[in-house]
């Protein structure tokens, strides 16, 4: 392994300018540790969030968390990716029946309604049934699970102010809303899809706006908290809650806003959704430090106190980028985000990538103020594993086995073996993308 990054780097040297991705993408590493996690979950279930910040294992977390769906929805991603790579015996995908295990593991999720603190997370936890009815469009059981998160959410939403409520209060005219909720839109969409009904539509169209109103800085970054007031709908205060102070840009939330208004953008094409993630990318691609490594708040300082990354940042912006690059209609331009997301991936997977831990990636950074960072996080493996599989539909990247050391003639290539022939096989493509 240390052998072939070595190798790996002295190429890239080398393959100067040519667009060039980590190996780890497509590691073997990912099933096996995937389906060790699946090995270890708790009975009666609990899902892996984070790990502790030592040996890197996973802690677990009851169903009514606001993550309990990545960990199915990775094993759903593995199933797309077995579709996407087929099985080798050096990719490892064949080692479970990944579906079954997404199934299995969701099913504790069909209880969860609005009494169970999951709040405006329902987006977020209907991510496998989404997943199931891509594969299975009639599966009821999916359908309704849809459906039922979709009236949760717009339940939270208030006319008055323009949004669905993300965070409950004891005040209940303290309405407060976070940039993270533009993630779980997506959901409404799919439930007006499947029922006909277009006020699910509207409600997410109507939190967009009022978001692009209220929660983004001239500079293009963002608020963590906006909260309104429930009768009046003005704006009370603009704050952080997981940021270093309450002007500072998270860089988690700015990466799920750059997701969240590009898929708005997919979901309608409204011009405005295009252009909001655009200022967010910009701004989040500006503002990353030469060493290129995405950190936790981008206004943080570099020290005192320490500015540890977050890796989960990283890769949700990774994904953010792709799907941006695909609203973008001229060449130009999807190569300016596709150029980004990138050098963000190759950089997090340099620093983050971390064979001994039970996650693919360290240094995520789950919550600072709460001394919560250094750990590896659900959500960003599933993100990076995402990223791997969106590359492949993108025709940005093939599904390159596991690099093994010492090898440079396979492909009949010269120089740098299969390493070489995958970055020319990703130049070329970029020219024909679009
Ligand atoms: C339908 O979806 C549910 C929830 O995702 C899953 O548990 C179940 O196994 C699926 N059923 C079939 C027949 O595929
Ligand atoms: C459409 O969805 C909204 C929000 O959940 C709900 O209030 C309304 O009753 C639904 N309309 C129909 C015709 O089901
Ligand atoms: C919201 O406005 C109402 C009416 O002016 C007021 O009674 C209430 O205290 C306000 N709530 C907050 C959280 O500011
Ligand atoms: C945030 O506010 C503080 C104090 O008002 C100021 O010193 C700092 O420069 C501001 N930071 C940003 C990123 O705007
Ligand atoms: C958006 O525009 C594209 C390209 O014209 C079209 O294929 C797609 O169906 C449109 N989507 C929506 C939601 O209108
Ligand atoms: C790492 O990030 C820097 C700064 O964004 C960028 O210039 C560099 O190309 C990235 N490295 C790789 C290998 O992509
Ligand atoms: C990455 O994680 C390692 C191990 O936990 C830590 O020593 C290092 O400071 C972290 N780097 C950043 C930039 O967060
Ligand atoms: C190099 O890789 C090729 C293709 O994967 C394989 O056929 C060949 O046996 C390998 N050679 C060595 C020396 O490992």
């Amino acid at each position: 392994m240390l052998k072939g990054r070595f190798f790996f780097l002295a190429l890239q040297t080398f393959a100067l300018g040519a667009a060039t991705l980590p190996d780890e993408l497509f590691s073997s590493d990912i099933p096996s540790k995937v389906l060790a996690a699946f090995k270890t979950l708790p009975a009666p279930i609990q899902y892996p969030q984070y790990t502790d910040t030592s040996a890197g294992k996973w802690l677990f977390f009851s169903p009514n968390t606001w993550t309990s769906g990545f960990f199915p929805a990775t094993a759903y991603a593995i199933n797309t990716r077995q579709q996407l790579c087929g099985s080798t015996p050096a990719n490892g995908l064949s080692m479970a029946d990944w579906l079954s295990l997404g199934r299995s593991a969701s099913t504790e999720l069909l209880s969860l309604n609005a009494n169970n603190g999951i709040g405006h997370d329902v987006g977020f936890i209907s991510f496998p049934f989404v997943e199931e009815l891509a594969i299975n469009p009639t599966n009821q059981t999916a359908i309704n699970a849809v459906n039922n998160f979709a009236s949760m959410l717009a339940a939270r939403f208030n006319p008055v102010v323009g949004c669905t409520r993300s965070w409950d209060t004891s005040d209940p005219t303290d309405f407060q809303v976070i940039i993270d909720n533009m993630m779980n839109l997506e959901v409404l969409f799919h439930s007006a899809d499947l029922t006909g009904n277009d006020t699910l539509r509207n409600i997410a169209m109507t939190h967009a706006d009022t978001t692009i109103k209220n929660h983004i800085r001239d500079d293009g970054g963002t608020w963590h908290v906006i909260e309104y007031n429930s009768t009046t709908g003005n704006v009370i205060k603009k704050r952080t809650a997981q940021g270093f102070s309450d002007n500072s840009t998270w860089s988690r939330g700015q990466a799920w806003g750059i997701y969240g208004f590009a898929n708005m953008h997919r979901l309608t094409n409204k011009t405005e959704y295009l252009d909001t993630s655009r200022r967010l990318a910009t701004y989040f691609l500006n503002n990353i430090p030469s060493d290129g490594i995405v950190p936790w708040d981008f206004n943080a300082p570099l020290t005192p106190p320490p500015r540890p990354a977050d890796s989960s940042a990283a890769t949700i912006a990774v994904n953010a980028l792709l799907l941006l690059a695909q609203q973008e209609t001229t060449q130009d331009a999807k190569q300016h985000w596709i150029d980004g997301a990138f050098a963000i991936l190759n950089n997090i997977t340099a620093l983050a990538w971390n064979p001994s831990w039970q996650s693919l990636l360290s240094n995520g950074t789950v919550n600072w103020p709460a001394n919560n960072f250094l750990t590896g996080i659900v959500y960003g493996d599933y993100y990076f594993i995402k990223a791997g599989n969106e590359l492949v539909n993108m025709g940005l990247a093939t599904c390159k086995e596991p690099f093994s050391a010492g090898n440079g003639s396979s492909n009949g290539n010269p120089v740098g073996g299969t390493d070489a022939a995958h970055q020319r096989s990703s130049a070329t493509r970029l020219s024909l993308f679009g």
